[in-house]
């Protein structure tokens, strides 16, 4: 049954709810004022709050944006006096779930209670079958949340008013093309995209790529031939997997980065340079540098903007909308049309730790759509990641537990999440050790210990 929490300053209608409600069979917990129900709210976690705008301590909003952000689940309904529509609109806007008026009337209330049950039965229900709706921060199509990937967007949009050379740092398939690709697009869609994979091709090959070449400066060189630099014009030229290019090589490069001019190859007139230059690689130069791989002058050159991309397993806040947005996209591509992942694929996907990040994802989500018959992809579509043994989920599981596996991932410790929490406690009840002590029900002395343990700061 649901759990209820009240949370009104008059006595009499918390009393009489707390009688009603726990009748029809609901836990029931009240509270006279904003803190003691923010207190109560962080204990007891209640699926359904009723919260009284008018509290002798905090305004009913504080406490309805504090509430939502401790569980943003739950569904607060709200009491006050006031009829007017600012009110109303401001209650809803800020995530109430319904609103009710003073005085109380019971059927109104019922109806209130039974909606919000209603709906958490059915977003449970949701949660198994669904990916989360896409309510992503989004720069073009790039998917992303957390902190890191908003720092992204924020350098996508400086760098986005020059023509300042980026470097692109990321594990492989963590989107540093993509990337590439938007910093353009934000900048000079109109101009030509080149990209050059530095690793693919000979060196000598590579720098009449980049370059071009005048006739007859080498056998083969037939005709005079443009290079990347040129082609490009006034938009970007992406140098993937700049840590392959050789050292003879990256010193040329740093001599067109530095004059933003050079010659074709076998050629003496200068060439301007109009082009942004956008290099990426997924190794870590700065150790490339140490151990005498790369020059440390190109890469104090191209280290003048970095975007560092973290791997997937650092961000799986971002994997229900990845999947979300791949499925979209897969949909579209094959005709298909999947809604999601079910629940245990998804508890899998969470704790995988994806060593070929996005693209491992989308190459997966790939291969299930082709072969699902159904429209939710279970573990049986997915073979590959589960092993050959059908669904047992041996190999995938193997992969992904134990301690160590658990430590590379940066799962939290025990230690983590109770530091978080005192820390959490602190911020809302104010530096009462008593009323810590209440709350966490520990002992005044555990409380010191734990302080100490923590290194939270107490004066
Ligand atoms: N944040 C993201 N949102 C949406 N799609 C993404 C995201 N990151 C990566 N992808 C998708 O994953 C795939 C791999 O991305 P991309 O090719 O840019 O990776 P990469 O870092 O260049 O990989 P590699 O190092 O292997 O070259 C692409 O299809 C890309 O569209
Ligand atoms: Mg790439």
């Amino acid at each position: 049954m649901a759990k209820i929490l009240v949370i009104d300053d008059d006595k009499s209608i918390s009393e009489s709810l707390e009688l009603y409600l726990s009748e029809e069979g609901y836990e029931i917990i009240t509270a006279n004022t904003g803190t003691e129900g923010l207190n109560k709210a962080l204990q007891m976690s209640p699926d359904i709050v009723i919260l009284d705008i008018r509290l002798p301590d905090i305004d009913g909003f504080t406490v309805l944006e504090d509430l939502k952000e401790d569980n943003e689940d739950a569904k607060v309904i709200m009491i006050t006096a006031h009829h007017d529509m600012e009110t109303t609109i401001r209650a809803m806007k800020e995530g109430a779930f319904d609103y009710i008026h003073k005085p109380i009337n019971i059927d109104e209330l019922d109806i209130a209670i039974q909606k919000a049950v209603k709906t958490i039965e059915m977003e449970k229900k949701i949660d198994g079958l669904l990916t989360e709706p896409s309510r992503s921060f989004k720069v073009g199509d790039i998917i992303g949340t957390g902190k890191a990937m908003r720092e992204i967007f924020k350098t996508i949009g400086v760098v986005s008013q020059s023509k300042t050379t980026v470097l692109i740092q990321g594990e492989s398939g963590t989107g540093k093309e993509l990337i590439a690709k938007v910093i353009h697009n934000n900048t000079s869609s109109t101009e030509p995209y080149i990209a050059i994979n530095c690793s693919a091709i000979v060196d000598t090959l590579l720098e009449s790529e980049l370059f071009g070449h005048e006739k007859g400066s080498f056998t083969g060189a037939i005709s005079r031939k443009p290079g990347k630099f040129e082609l490009a014009r006034y938009g970007t030229v992406f140098l993937d997997e700049i840590s392959e290019m050789s050292l003879n090589l990256q010193a040329k490069l740093l001599r067109v980065l530095q004059e933003l001019e050079f010659e074709r190859v076998g050629g003496k007139d200068r060439v301007k340079v109009n082009a942004r230059i956008v290099a990426a690689t997924n190794k870590d130069l700065k150790t490339l540098v140490e151990e005498g791989k790369f020059r440390d002058d190109l890469y104090y050159r191209l280290n003048i903007v970095t975007v560092h991309i973290p791997p997937l397993r650092e961000r799986r806040e971002d994997i229900p909308l990845l999947l979300d947005y791949l499925l979209r996209k897969i949909n579209r591509d094959l005709h298909k049309k999947i809604i999601g992942v079910s629940q245990e694929m998804m508890d899998i996907f969470m704790e995988y730790h994806w060593p070929g990040n996005v693209r491992e994802l989308e190459n997966l989500l790939v291969r299930a759509a082709v072969v699902a018959k159904g429209q939710v992809l279970g573990h049986e579509d997915f073979p590959d990641l589960l092993g050959h043994d059908k669904g047992e989920g041996a190999r995938l599981t193997a992969a992904v537990s134990g301690p160590e596996a658990d430590k590379e991932r940066g799962f939290e410790t025990l230690d983590d999440i109770e530091e978080k929490h005192i820390r959490k406690v602190i911020a809302r009840v104010g530096k009462n050790k008593g009323e810590i002590c209440e709350v966490l029900g520990i002992s005044r002395p555990t409380l010191e210990r734990k302080l100490e343990k923590y290194g939270i700061e107490f004066e």
